[in-house]
């Protein structure tokens, strides 16, 4: 069976991404430097899954250590997810999220080129797409103006890797435009563990609903919408996984050398929809204020998913209620994270 390099496979979306890989009957070798996720998760995923995978603690952007990954082992495809993500961070240290981001994606092509693997998927986001609230959001809308240096690394990336793939016809490679990953594995041994305060939605939802944070602030309910709070396409990240053991089969038999999908659920949901379907999760009432507008914030993105479901044969299969749901879980088993 074929090998997949997961680079950033101790993360959060790599290691669900091992788990349905591993389901799926590929090998997997995972390569992390921990920057942003904790050995512990290696241990979780051998009690999920019975397997002890390989592993490297390398960092992407130390090429002669990463180039003993590709020697030691026989890769047949890459998902390329290390990277940084934190918006307020890059902006805060634009220079490191340049140089980590872009680094480890070149040396990885690089390494792949010279090693002959013929297949790469590389995590992009539906922040390519930039402000614009023509939604829902396809693969040919127009690629929009970044706000923030986060952003800008996967706007950069993807041109990157389109001029790359001119470069080197018979490497195959998939972008995917993640919208927004929530929720945790059915068994409530992983999740999205973040550092310090958290920026994103559910993983604040989260430690309001388990008593950690007293309050969560909703941005803004002034927007053009139903209810006059922001609309985002929430996936399950057991569903994101399993798009990308698709995107790894599509990249074996398609014609282009280059392909680009949406992974989002099609749905819009509200701050406050997710805030209520949250509180239906946790039994109860989760303590909210109404704040202003976040600078950057867009009213609106969802995705098209016509594209992925016609040619990767990709459809999400978990609602809002199951998101909530497996988010309660694993912080209610979790609710300092992992241990170091
Ligand atoms: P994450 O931070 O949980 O996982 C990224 C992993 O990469 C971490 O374990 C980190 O330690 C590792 N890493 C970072 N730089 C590295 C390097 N130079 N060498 C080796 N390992 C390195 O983030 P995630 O949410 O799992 O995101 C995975 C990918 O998907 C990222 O590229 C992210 O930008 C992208 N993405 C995430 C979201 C989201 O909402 N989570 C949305 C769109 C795109
Ligand atoms: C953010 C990033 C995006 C990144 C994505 C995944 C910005 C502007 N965008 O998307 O680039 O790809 O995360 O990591 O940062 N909200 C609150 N209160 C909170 C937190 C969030 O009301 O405490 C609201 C936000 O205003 C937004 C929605 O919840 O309307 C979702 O926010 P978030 O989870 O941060 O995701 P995005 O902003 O969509």
């Amino acid at each position: 069976m074929s090998t997949v390099l997961v680079t950033g496979g101790a993360g959060y979306i790599g290691s669900h991404t091992v788990i349905e890989l591993h389901n799926n009957g590929y090998d997997i070798v995972i390569v992390d430097n921990f920057y942003n996720s904790k050995p512990e998760v290696l241990n979780r995923l051998e009690t999920i899954t019975g397997k002890r995978f390989p592993f490297y603690k390398v960092d992407c952007c130390d090429k002669d250590a990463l180039r003993k990954v590709f020697e030691e082992n026989e890769i047949d495809s890459i998902i390329h997810f290390a990277g940084l993500k934190a918006v307020g961070e890059s902006v805060r240290i634009p220079l490191k999220y340049y140089k980590n981001n872009i680094d480890s994606l070149i040396n990885t092509v690089e390494l792949a080129g010279e090693y002959k693997v013929r297949k790469l998927v590389f995590s992009s986001s539906a922040t390519v797409y930039g402000m614009s609230e023509d939604v829902p959001f396809t693969e040919e809308s127009p690629l929009g103006v970044c706000t923030n240096p986060y952003g800008w690394t996967k706007w950069m990336i993807e041109q990157i890797l389109r001029d790359y793939s001119v470069s080197d016809p018979d490497m195959k490679i998939c972008l995917l435009r993640y919208f927004n990953p929530v929720g945790a594995h059915e068994s409530g041994l992983i999740g999205e563990d973040p550092r310090g305060i958290p920026n994103n939605l559910f993983p604040y939802i989260s430690k309001v609903a388990g008593g950690t944070l007293a309050q969560l602030t909703i941005f803004g309910d002034d927007y053009d919408t139903p209810d006059g709070t922001c609309v985002r396409d929430y996936i399950h990240v057991t569903d994101l996984a399993t798009g990308h053991v698709k995107a790894i089969e599509y990249l074996g038999k398609c014609e282009e050398n280059v392909c680009v999908f949406n992974l989002g659920t099609g749905n819009g949901t509200s701050v406050k929809e997710a805030v209520a379907a949250f509180e239906k999760a946790c039994g109860h009432e989760i303590p909210h204020v109404f704040g202003p507008r976040r600078p950057g914030d867009i009213a609106v993105s969802y995705a098209a998913t016509d594209k992925a479901a016609d040619k990767l044969g990709f459809t999400a299969r978990y609602n809002i209620d199951d998101m909530c749901s497996s988010c309660w879980k694993w912080q209610t088993m979790n609710p300092d994270g992992l241990p170091d």
